[in-house]
Parts: C-alpha cells; structure tokens; sequence
C-alpha cells in the first residue's frame, strides 16, 4: 500500500487542469448499457473507481476499449451475464447503478445490494422505489436484488423522499428506455445529473429538466451509439483551490467550470481569497495571507457540498477565529477531525456529531495520519501541507480513488510530497 510524504510549509503556486468529473464519467458507464451500439466516454479521469467500473462491465461480459488517451468504449450488446457480484458492487456503491440499465434494456438483472460503507449507512431505498414504481418486479435474496420485468417498464410519476444524486440518476436513464412519460419529481440538482442528461440525449433518448427538481423523460424503443465529453470535475478543483488557500498561495485552475463552484468561491472569498474567473477558469489569490475563519452548512447543490466539507476544515484549522461547519448529508463523515487535533488542531464535535467547531491555531505540527474515505484523506493531504515538519499518509488508495496523479499535480504546484510503497 503507498503512503504520502508530505514536508509541510511550502506555498502553492502555478497552473494546473482540472480533470474529467469522477461521478460524471462513473454514471456514463452503466448508461451505456441502455444503447444497442457503442458508446464513447472521453475526458475520463484515470481513477481506481473507473477501474473498478470497467471491471463491472468486464464481469458482465460487456467489452471495453479503452485508448491512450482514456477515451473508454463500451460495447453493451456483448453483454454475457446480467449479475454484479457483492465484492464489486461493495467496494464501490456507484455500481449499483448498472441495475435499472439492465433491467431496462434486458428486462432482467441482479445486483448485489452495496451494504454500508465509512461514511453512513447510506441506503438505496430510492432506487428501489423508483425501479418498483417503473413496474419493475423486485425481490431480495441473499443479499441480492432481482429485477424483472415483463416487456417494457412503464413510464410513472414519482416523487423523491429525499434529495438523490445516485437516485435521481439511477431512475432518470432507467426512465429512458421506458413505454410513456416519466415526470421525477425532488430531484437533486448536481451538474453531473445535467452531464449524464446531455450523455444520454445524445444516445437519442428524451430527457428535460435535468437540473431541476423536475426531470420529465418521454420513452423511446432503443437508444444508439453516442460520443459524449464529461465535464471537469468541480470537486476536483474546489480541492486544489482550497489547498492553495490554506496555504496563502496563487493557483489558476484550467478547464474548470466556475458557475459549479459558486458557494465555495464565495466561501474562499470570506477567506480573504481574491477570486477571478473566466468561462472555464478560475484564478485564486491569497498574497501569502492566513485564511480568516469560514462557516457553512453542507447541503446538496447548489449549496455546499458534502464533498468539499473536510478540506475546508483543514483550512479552518489554521485559519484566524472559530468556523462552524455542519455536516447535512452524511452522519459519518469527520473522521479526518480526530486526524487533525492528533496534529495540533482545536476542533470539537457537537449536536450528535454533526457540527464541527474549528478553532483557529497558527500552525499545525506534522504526524502520521490515515483515513477511510476519499475526501477526509486528501483533507489530511492539505493539512500536510500547511504543518510544520513531516505528515505521513497512510491508506492513500482512497485519494487514488479520486484525484488523478495528485502527488504530481501538487508538486507542479510547488509542494513538498512523495509518494512511497509501504515498507
Ligand atoms: N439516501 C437515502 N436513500 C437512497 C439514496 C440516498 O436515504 O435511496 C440518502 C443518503 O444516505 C444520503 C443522502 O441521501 O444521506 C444523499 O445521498 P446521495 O444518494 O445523494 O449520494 P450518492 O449518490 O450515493 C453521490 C456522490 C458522492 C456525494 C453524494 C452527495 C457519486 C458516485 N457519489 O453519492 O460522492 O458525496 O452524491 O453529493 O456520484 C465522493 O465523491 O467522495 C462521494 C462520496
């Protein structure tokens, strides 16, 4: 397993690319499957989790092609099996989207349900209903779900319990290939429900309002072959942009769309950040300043989101005055919190784990660290970065999850970081 080594204290400077969008690209997979000829991905970050969806696809039976420059091709009509096993589906939950494309296309499918995970217990319930309201015949066994259906689903009008990124985008493109109209109604609202809207409608399907809270999709028969772009990856950005902050630095992120960081660029402006941008870049000041405290509530788009929540918590910790952050989304998902004070952070946990409290020091002192999800390791990466003396990250396969080279990316920019194989 590598680890990170990370000299703290150095500040951030240069350029760099955003890549493709990790939950954008993911979704296009199993979209994919909904077509009788091929369809072609290209901007697609080269990440464990993509690796992980090709192998998916390559346990079904379905053939890959993937070319030097990670445009991916993904022949659904090679199809051979129509079930996901447990140990890919639970290592990663984006997988458990393959199921209404099969269902839909094939009229059968088995996938295994993806069990919990480091950040809650995150359940799929709204998948669930949706797939049963589009008349999916649906029964669990051992741990699997089966989905069947006779002919065609049928269109239906259904209404989120809750705001659904995985959800919304799991009933929209199963919607796709259904007899009628289907109206979703509370749907979340991220931009890579947009991308996969625009992938799919390119494949010939019929879907508006995406991006809203009502997606309206008229049935077609079959949808064909397509070539789709994803969008950079807003989380992605946000990260280095962050980064660059806390460590009073200059950066100009490329390729990134600053309408999809809106709050943040707000945020890193309370910060004392100076902020330009320009139709797909995004320019970041801080003139060698400590941040000053920022607060904020994680919710889903158009407000903060989740994904962003631990990096801006390593920015508070060496920030002047106390920020308050409040987790909204998911119950589990400051394990990066105890990593920080273990390296001189002051922050403390209130209303059932649900709010930090980070109060403001001047530096933080390196230390080994480690953490079980994607977004609190990179936090640790940033707090790396801003302590005096050494941070070891340990576990990083979960930043490879991700951030695409992100050790290199950060050197570019002036860091002190290595990455080395475990002993
Ligand atoms: N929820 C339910 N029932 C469901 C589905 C979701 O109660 O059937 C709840 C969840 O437990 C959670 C909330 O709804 O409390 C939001 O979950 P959502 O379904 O929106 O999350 P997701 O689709 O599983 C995606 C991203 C996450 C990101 C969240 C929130 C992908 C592949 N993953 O997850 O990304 O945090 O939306 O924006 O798109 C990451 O990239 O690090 C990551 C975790």
């Amino acid at each position: 397993m590598d680890r990170l080594i990370i000299q703290g204290g150095t500040t951030l400077r240069g350029e760099l690319r955003a890549s493709g969008a990790k939950n954008s690209a993911l979704m296009m997979f199993p979209a994919a499957l909904l077509a009788d000829e091929p369809v072609t991905i290209s901007n697609v970050p080269h990440l464990r989790d993509i690796t992980t969806m090709i192998e998916l696809l390559g346990s079904l039976g379905v053939e890959v092609v993937i070319d030097e420059k990670m445009n991916v091709e993904i022949h659904a009509n090679t199809i051979k099996q129509f079930r996901a096993p447990y140990d890919l589906v639970k290592t990663m939950r984006a997988s458990f989207n393959v199921l209404g494309p099969m269902l839909a296309h094939y009229g059968h499918a088995e996938v295994s349900l993806p069990g919990g995970c480091a950040i809650g217990p995150r359940p799929v319930d709204q998948h669930l209903r949706g797939l049963a309201a589009l008349g999916a015949q649906i029964e669990m066994d051992d741990g699997y779900v089966k989905a069947r259906v006779q002919g065609r689903l049928k269109g239906a009008h259904i209404f989120f319990d809750v705001s659904t990124v995985g959800g919304t985008e799991h009933i929209m493109m199963t919607a796709t290939l259904a007899e009628g109209e289907t109206v979703l109604e509370n749907c979340a609202r991220e931009p890579e429900i947009i991308d996969l809207a625009d992938c799919l409608n390119a494949m010939g399907a019929q879907v508006s309002g995406a991006g809203t809270d009502t997606i309206t999709i008229q049935g077609v028969e079959s949808l064909h072959g397509a070539s789709h772009r994803v969008i950079a990856d807003r989380v992605e950005a946000g990260t280095y942009l962050i980064a660059a902050a806390a460590t009073g630095g200059r950066i100009r992120m490329r390729d990134a769309n600053p309408d999809h960081l809106e709050v943040l660029i707000t945020k890193l402006r309370e910060a004392g950040a100076e902020i330009e941008t320009g139709e797909n870049w995004i320019e970041l000041d801080m003139h060698g300043e400590r941040p000053k405290a920022v607060s904020l509530v994680t919710a889903p788009y158009p407000a903060f989101p989740t994904d962003l929540q631990a990096q801006i918590i390593a920015l508070d910790c060496i920030a002047e005055g106390t920020g308050t952050i409040k987790e909204t989304i998911f119950e589990n998902r400051f394990m990066h919190v105890h990593e920080m004070n273990r390296m001189g952070a002051r922050i403390r946990l209130e209303g059932n784990n649900t709010t930090a409290i980070v109060e403001g020091v001047r530096k933080l002192k390196g230390a080994p660290v480690m953490a079980n999800d994607l977004r609190a390791s990179v936090s640790l990466v940033i707090a790396g970065l801003i302590a005096e003396g050494t941070t070891v990250v340990d576990r990083i396969y979960h930043i490879d999850r991700g951030y695409e080279q992100v050790e290199e990316k950060l050197k570019n920019l002036g860091a002190n970081i290595q990455r080395v194989a475990e002993p």
